[in-house]
């Protein structure tokens, strides 16, 4: 079959069908509106005069169902420009000032499958302020092990700076134990910071009843423009600033308050603290859908993630994460996007070399599996047709792509392509090992 036939569509089908809204959703028109209004105000923020004060009001709006969103109180939120800037804030601002209040405070601990804005932040504090970072294992489902955690704080006693676990995984959806490991740290005086960045608005996320330190929230995972996220930090947790200037936002984070992109986020969140459950039962639905039919179709494919039929509450609601043995993560994308269908691998190409999904690899140990991911993400647009007409075409595809990585595969004799070779993570005290060698972009 040449890739052509994989482009054939069955008629009125739409050209594209956006399976992605993990790494980004598009536009929503509520976010469009309400930031075309708010950018009418025209006035800084901090100004005293009328305008200002026009400005001032339009955005306390904002903070306030922002936080209401989270279950935190208005003054808990600092605004940033993206998630990965809310990452560094928590990591290195705690860090930072623990550090300065007790210098034996140099260990951090943090799961194996976050972010890379969480991953290599960690690894920065490890290379240029003599950080000392223990990778905390998960389980095969990607779940971290909280035990693993207790062990290592009772092992070094009043050394831990800060611990870190994301609320639920951006490749394979598996929700973290992020209130157990408060917990587990709450004894050894640890903050608790966790990136919510794919949780926050879609299940959930109570960050002043979890006791969490700190949490990362981002506005364009759920439809508001790229360029607005929030750090909530807990009024009595200290965390030295990065940038300096105005002194808004408590000090933490100055420069000038984006008005209009704020307006545009708060116009994408819930009202109240609980997330959107008809929303994520009807994506709960999908999945279980695009998981039972899967089965059926191409019955080779692995899930990695908890089982969303049996377990739905141990994930996210629209992330299903796929291997196909034999094919390449990259060759499955390819024919995807040439059928009409936009996906992501959740790993990525190094100078044109493919990365197996460190993940996947932290959950399996299993490098094939780690290589021949795919991530579908559905969201807010996403209708029970888009995933029956995958259905359809997934098996074709799996099927050339298996066999373009069997022609690939050069029999055990070790190539540029084959050989490991990604940077090198942080150097781990502990845990599953291999973090790195992947650039997941959502
Ligand atoms: C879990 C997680 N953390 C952090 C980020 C970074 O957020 P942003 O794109 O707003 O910088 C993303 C998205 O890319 C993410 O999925």
């Amino acid at each position: 079959m040449s890739p052509r036939d994989a482009d054939a569509r069955p008629a009125g089908r739409p050209a594209r069908t956006y399976l992605d809204f993990a790494a980004t959703a598009p536009l929503r028109d509520a976010a469009r509106d309400a930031f075309l209004e708010a950018s009418r105000l025209g006035a800084n923020p901090s100004s005293l005069h009328s305008g200002g004060r026009r400005s001032r009001l339009s955005l306390d709006a904002s903070r306030a169902r922002l936080a209401a969103a989270a279950g935190a109180d208005p003054s808990e939120l600092v605004f940033t420009a993206s998630g990965t800037e809310a990452d560094n804030l928590a990591l290195k601002g705690l860090y930072w000032a623990r550090q300065a209040a007790d210098p034996a405070r140099r260990r951090i601990l943090v799961s194996g499958i976050e972010h890379h804005a969480v991953l290599d932040t960690v690894e920065w504090l490890e290379s240029h302020e003599g950080a000392v970072v223990h990778l905390l294992p998960v389980d095969a489902e990607g779940t971290a092990d909280v035990e693993a955690a207790r062990r290592e704080l009772d092992a070094h006693p009043g050394e831990f700076a800060l611990a870190t676990l994301m609320w639920a995984n951006n490749e394979v959806g598996t929700v973290q134990p992020v209130r157990e490991l408060v917990e587990a740290c709450a004894p050894h005086g640890v903050p608790v910071h966790s990136d919510a960045v794919q949780a926050y608005g879609v299940l959930p996320t109570p960050f002043a009843e979890t006791g969490l330190a700190s949490m990362a929230v981002s506005g364009h995972k759920l439809g508001a423009p790229v360029g607005i996220g929030a750090l909530f930090v807990r009024r009595d947790a200290v965390l030295e600033p990065h940038t300096h200037g105005g002194g808004q936002e408590r000090g933490i984070r100055s420069g000038t308050l984006n008005v209009a992109a704020a307006a545009a986020f708060a116009a994408v969140v819930p009202e109240g603290p609980g997330g959107r459950p008809e929303e994520a039962a009807r994506l709960r639905a999908l999945q279980a859908r695009l998981w039972e039919g899967v089965k059926q179709a191409v019955p080779g494919a692995v899930l990695n993630g908890p089982d969303p039929v049996e377990h739905p509450d141990r994930r996210l609601p629209g992330t299903l994460n796929l291997s196909f043995p034999g094919a390449e993560g990259d060759s499955l994308l390819f024919l995807l996007d040439m059928a009409g269908f936009e996906t992501s691998t959740g790993s990525a190409c190094t100078a044109g070399v493919p990365r197996p999904s460190h993940v996947v690899l932290a959950m399996s140990g299993d490098e094939e599996r780690a290589r021949g991911t795919q991530r579908f993400s559905l969201g807010i647009d996403t209708r029970a047709e888009d995933v029956d007409a995958l259905l359809d075409v997934l098996p074709r595809i799996a099927e050339q792509a298996g066999a373009a990585g069997l022609a690939a595969r050069p029999s055990g004799i070790e190539t540029a392509s084959t050989r490991g070779g990604g940077r090198p993570g942080p150097q781990a005290e502990t845990g599953s090992g291999s973090t790195r060698g992947s650039e997941d972009r959502g």
